[in-house]
């Protein structure tokens, strides 16, 4: 998988990618990441990138002319035509999801465009992009923030990422559900012990717990994510146990305890 990433700020990258799972994705040839400055495609002397926005208001625009010369370096004259996904990072783009970093992860090659200041000229959005992607319903200084995450949520996804190759099976969201609660030694702890059942070597039975508890934990604070999960007829009947109707799906997300 190639990461393109254009950026004001390249440097923002140095710590995510050069750790952990990203870090050892790229040192195995799994992954690899190019950093674009979008300042080395401006075309005046003093490589201006933004400008003031027509019809007055505060705040700068980013200039359609960088971006369009970053990526046409970079994807060819026709970016559009490559079939590489040229995404936006920007708060009006859909939401970005487990399901979204699943497909990406198919790809082969995706580039990512860190929006800044106050906005994006329209005609990337409109003639360049392929797609826009927001993390989340909160505004940041820019896209970088959010490039990293796409890139961190996509390369846990490729085969090999993961020390343990069924790590990401079981995933909050991976299943629908949150995840299970995990313990570690010691088998009690400040007088607090571990549920018995992880201790009792019986693979069935801390099958059906962890599965009960997954139903319990997302019951309790995302019934809004048990109307799209997949579902058995067992698992309804725990539901059904915990108090559960089917209408509660549509409820809102609970107040945290
Ligand atoms: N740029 C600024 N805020 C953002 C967000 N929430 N998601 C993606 N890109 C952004």
């Amino acid at each position: 998988m190639h990461f393109d990433i254009l950026t004001l700020f390249p440097g923002m990258f140095a710590g995510p990618l050069s750790e952990s799972i990203i870090q050892r994705a790229q040192a195995t040839g799994l992954v690899s990441i190019a950093l674009h400055n979008i300042r080395d495609h401006a075309a005046d002397k003093h490589h201006v990138t933004d400008d003031y926005p027509y019809g007055g208001g505060g705040g700068m625009v980013m200039k359609p002319g960088p971006l369009f010369a970053a990526v046409e370096a970079i994807l060819g004259p026709e970016p559009r035509a490559s079939g590489v996904p040229i995404i936006l990072l920007t708060p009006q783009g859909r939401q970005f999801a487990q399901g979204v970093a699943q497909d990406l992860a198919d790809r082969e090659r995706i580039l990512l465009i860190c929006g800044r200041y106050e906005g994006v000229d329209e005609r990337v959005r409109e003639y360049l992009a392929t797609d826009e992607l927001s993390i989340g319903d909160y505004v940041l200084s820019g896209g970088e923030l959010a490039a990293m995450v796409v890139v961190d949520a996509v390369t846990r996804l490729l085969p090999g990422a993961l020390g343990d190759p069924t790590g990401a099976l079981d995933d909050s969201h991976a299943t629908g559900l949150l995840e299970y609660p995990h313990y570690t030694r010691p088998p009690e702890f400040r007088g607090w012990r571990v549920p018995e059942v992880l201790l009792s070597g019986n693979h069935g039975e801390i099958a059906r717990w962890r599965r009960q508890e997954a139903l319990r934990r997302t019951l309790a604070r995302r019934p809004d994510l048990l109307a799209r999960a997949s579902l058995t007829a067992k698992d309804r009947e725990f539901l059904r146990s915990l108090g559960y109707r089917e209408q509660d799906k549509d409820m809102e997300m609970p107040a945290r305890e």
